[in-house]
């Protein structure tokens, strides 16, 4: 039963008692299970750059930028001012505001692929909304999606995100693995699982359901996978695919939109036909967006006779997101972007040499500005290679937690890093240096060796 009883609520200040107040009223004490640790959360009390200071005054060093989301640190000015200015005139009105204009002109202008754009609040409406897009311009039901990839929590998309040696089944048809308790029965006949970069398996499942796949969902560097790229070679046979058999190429470029001035998809000699976006975009406010070929956003349209996909949103391309937007991606410009890589790639370097030295068999993916770290040898190019067993679970959070409390280094708990323009070389060295001293641990080699 809930109290409000002061004297059975601890009032301090301290993490334990902001948790114990947390547990009573939000499930498990978290909205959000990416945040969650044992024994409890830790609390922010401010951020600036690259660093974020907790409730007792402990400054950390931050490698996940809230999930990849802030391309430019925390509280960076220019975005800070541009939205107080914006706030004092309003937050979200039901009428149009010219900021959603002024930042659906920047991002089309970026990418070439973009011809229009829809805005959302969040990467899994994005992805949602690409999917039923894309069954509207098709007709067909089914989507295909690749095994372990995370597109956010729409039923479909989050089909066999999770799946594990024993419910994947066999890789010439990998089972579609429900995430969530009760996800009706229809939710799984309407997914076909592929396996990511393999082109033969890939191609023979799609086409066991060519009449019936609206589209090929394809994250081109997916992060739950073992952010790896996908080869030209594979995205152009999907591609080929999709041309013959009336599906739409749909990528979710939530996160891989940074790698590229204009997206991951500048690498590939194909485009997709529809992109889902976020993170980045919102310049560290809630936003996703829908962009890709006018000819199939126009089930949107409401002034079509027949509207095809009815769209709205209460928060949908609100002044404040779409403000921050614009100046985060003004600022994240083609320099900024080479920059960015150039300095993951340096950080990269420097943790193989910790590698090395620590002679641990740990392997490094990635691309642009994003790296992640496989405890085992050989870098892994497929989700099952990749899997991490429960023993390897251990080792990183082991490692995890050894930044995070002895040298106030964040990384994300895949043990990967989503780097922001705030980063500096010292900042580097302070991660290659880390990572060393944590690679050494006696417990954490026993673990891995
Ligand atoms: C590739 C990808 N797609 C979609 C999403 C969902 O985005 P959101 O958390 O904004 O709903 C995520 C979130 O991490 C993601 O990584």
């Amino acid at each position: 039963m809930k109290s409000n009883s002061s004297n059975q609520i601890p009032m301090g200040k301290s993490h334990e008692s902001i948790y114990q107040r947390a547990v009573g009223v939000i499930t498990g004490g978290v909205s959000r299970n990416t945040i969650f640790r044992r024994p409890h959360p830790y609390y922010v009390a401010s951020a600036n750059g690259s660093f974020i200071t907790d409730i007792d005054g402990i400054r950390r060093l931050d490698f996940a930028n809230n999930m990849a989301s802030l391309i430019h640190g925390h509280s960076h000015p220019a975005i800070v001012n541009a939205v107080i200015k914006q706030l004092k005139k309003g937050s979200a009105f039901t009428m149009a505001t010219e900021a959603e204009v002024n930042f659906a002109e920047l991002l089309t202008a970026r990418s070439p692929g973009f011809e229009k754009i829809r805005f959302v609040n969040s990467g899994t409406e994005a992805v949602m909304t690409m999917i039923k897009i894309s069954r509207a311009y098709t007709g067909k039901p089914k989507i295909a999606k690749a095994e372990g990839a995370y597109h956010g929590t729409y039923d479909f998309a989050e089909i066999s995100q999770t799946a594990n040696p024993d419910n994947w089944g066999d890789i010439d048809k990998p089972n579609a693995v429900p995430v969530v308790q009760g996800t009706p029965e229809g939710i799984k006949d309407d997914v076909v699982i592929y396996p990511f970069n393999d082109i033969e398996r890939t191609i023979h499942l799609l086409d066991q359901n060519a009449d019936q796949i609206a589209c090929v969902l394809l994250d081109p560097v997916p992060h739950r996978i073992g952010l790896f790229p996908a080869t030209n070679e594979f995205v152009e046979a999907i591609y080929n695919w999709t041309r013959r058999n009336n599906a739409i190429l749909a990528f979710d470029e939530v996160v891989t939109y940074r790698v590229n001035y204009s997206g991951m998809q500048d690498s590939y000699s194909v485009k997709p036909d529809l992109t889902a976006l976020a993170k980045i975009i919102g310049g560290g406010f809630a936003i996703g967006a829908i962009a890709g070929k006018s000819e199939i956003m126009q089930v949107l349209d409401p002034r079509e006779t027949f509207l095809r996909h009815p769209h709205s949103g209460t928060f949908s391309a609100n002044p404040v997101s779409t403000t921050a937007g614009r100046i985060a991606m003004e600022l994240f410009d083609e320099q900024a972007v080479l920059k960015l890589n150039a300095l993951a790639m340096m950080a990269r370097e420097q943790i193989e040499e910790s590698i090395k030295i620590a002679d641990v068999p740990v392997s490094i993916t990635g691309v642009g500005s994003m790296f992640r770290l496989h405890f085992q040898e050989n870098v892994p190019s497929t989700y099952r290679e990749a899997y991490q067993n429960k023993e390897t679970k251990a080792v990183i959070n082991e490692l995890i937690d050894y930044l995070f409390f002895k040298e106030n280094i964040i990384m994300i708990n895949t043990m990967a890093c989503m780097f922001a323009t705030t980063l500096t070389r010292n900042d580097v060295d302070r991660l290659s240096e880390a990572l060393l001293r944590g690679l050494k641990n006696n417990e954490t080699k026993k673990l891995i060796v």
